[in-house]
């Protein structure tokens, strides 16, 4: 039995798992591909964010925390889960946001509307200037006389990474429930936490699968250290845990130009997607890793074996409204394609 820590129940779960029938028969090459419905975990809490705030929520409670700081792109899923959990538990937030004030929109419309303070930095601001930031932002609150908890880029420590460690003992039930023996998970990684998480629930759970990590923004070398740093990290603070490393299998060949922006074949599997199966992806992270996988198939190039494959749909849908231009573009290529001549 995995002893968890505090827990403060945000999230809609178990999320829904759900075979794709039609994306099985259009890219499966003989194997199923079902979804695990992540982006089903609440509204404004949608994602996979969620489930690592579940237990950072309980975290600042337990500290007697009365603000949440966190940091991210401007668009960033993980800030505006952040300023809605803030709302929720009636604490007050602050982001600091890559990039200058602009027109309201996606998420940063929302982290808007949610209240949250915001502090601009300039883009090119590294990680680790991102971390003296929060430093500095947690000062600021002191002086002010609050306590404020400071959340690394994407919740990626080893309190979130709970999170997915939780959602593995629901993936077994539901392997369990469609007698699926072995399986691949699929899911985008960005700051490493869900990719943690999920193998470090494999790992403990001991569930008959593997996980793989499409990158959406640095190399797999990067991930592959950034997880067993998390583990270590948890290892450190949770007696009784497993002694060896988790196992990573990180794809860094979706990338594309860069975090945030995706070449136009990622736009069309999305736009596909949407029309098979009623699902949305976004460009910075769900469509690069679904895009990755069914590419890998094709070519015959996917990293694993298994039968059924599992994609953990981890949210994002408020991503792809930046984005209607490349949009417009998928739509009418799409289009083309299906209309018979
Ligand atoms: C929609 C979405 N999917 C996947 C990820 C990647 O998760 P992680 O940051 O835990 O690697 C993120 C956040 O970075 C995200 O917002």
């Amino acid at each position: 039995m995995v002893q968890y820590p505090p827990r403060e129940l945000l999230a809609l779960l178990p999320s829904p798992f759900v075979l794709l029938e039609r994306a099985t028969a259009r890219w499966g090459r003989g194997r199923r591909i079902w979804c695990k419905r992540d982006d089903l975990t609440g509204s404004l809490l949608t994602g996979n964010k969620v489930r690592k705030l579940e237990f950072i929520a309980a975290e600042a409670r337990a500290r007697k925390c009365t603000v949440l700081v966190t940091a991210g792109a401007l668009q960033s899923n993980h800030c505006r889960a952040t300023a809605a959990v803030a709302a929720q538990l009636g604490l007050k937030c602050e982001l600091i946001l890559r990039g200058e004030e602009q027109a309201l929109e996606g998420n940063y419309l929302l982290s808007r509307l949610l209240d949250a303070d915001i502090t601009y930095v300039s883009r090119s601001t590294t990680g680790d200037e991102m971390t003296q930031h929060l430093a500095n932002a947690v000062q600021r609150w002191a002086a002010k006389g609050e306590k404020a908890l400071s959340l690394p880029i994407g919740g990626s420590d080893e309190i979130g990474i709970w999170g997915y460690i939780a959602a593995v003992e629901e993936l077994a039930s539901d392997m369990a429930r469609h007698a699926i023996r072995q399986a691949a998970i699929v899911h985008a990684t960005g700051s490493g936490g869900t990719q943690a998480g999920l193998n470090a629930g494999v790992l403990m759970h001991k569930l008959p699968a593997d996980v793989i990590s499409y990158a959406v923004c640095d190399d797999a070398a990067y991930f592959n250290e950034k997880a067993q740093q998390d583990w270590q990290a948890l290892r450190a603070a949770t007696p009784d845990l497993p002694v060896e490393p988790i196992k990573t299998i990180t794809n860094d060949h979706f990338i594309g130009p860069g975090y945030g922006r995706a070449d136009q074949a990622v736009f069309d599997t999305l736009a596909q997607l949407a029309r098979l199966e009623g699902i949305t992806l976004d460009p910075v992270y769900t469509g690069k890793a679904f895009h990755g996988m069914v590419t890998d198939l094709e070519h015959s190039s996917f990293q694993s074996d298994a039968a059924d494959i599992i994609f953990v749909h981890t949210g994002g849908v408020f991503g792809i409204f930046p984005h209607a231009d490349a949009l417009q573009t998928s739509l009418q290529r799409v289009q083309a394609v299906n209309t018979p001549h």
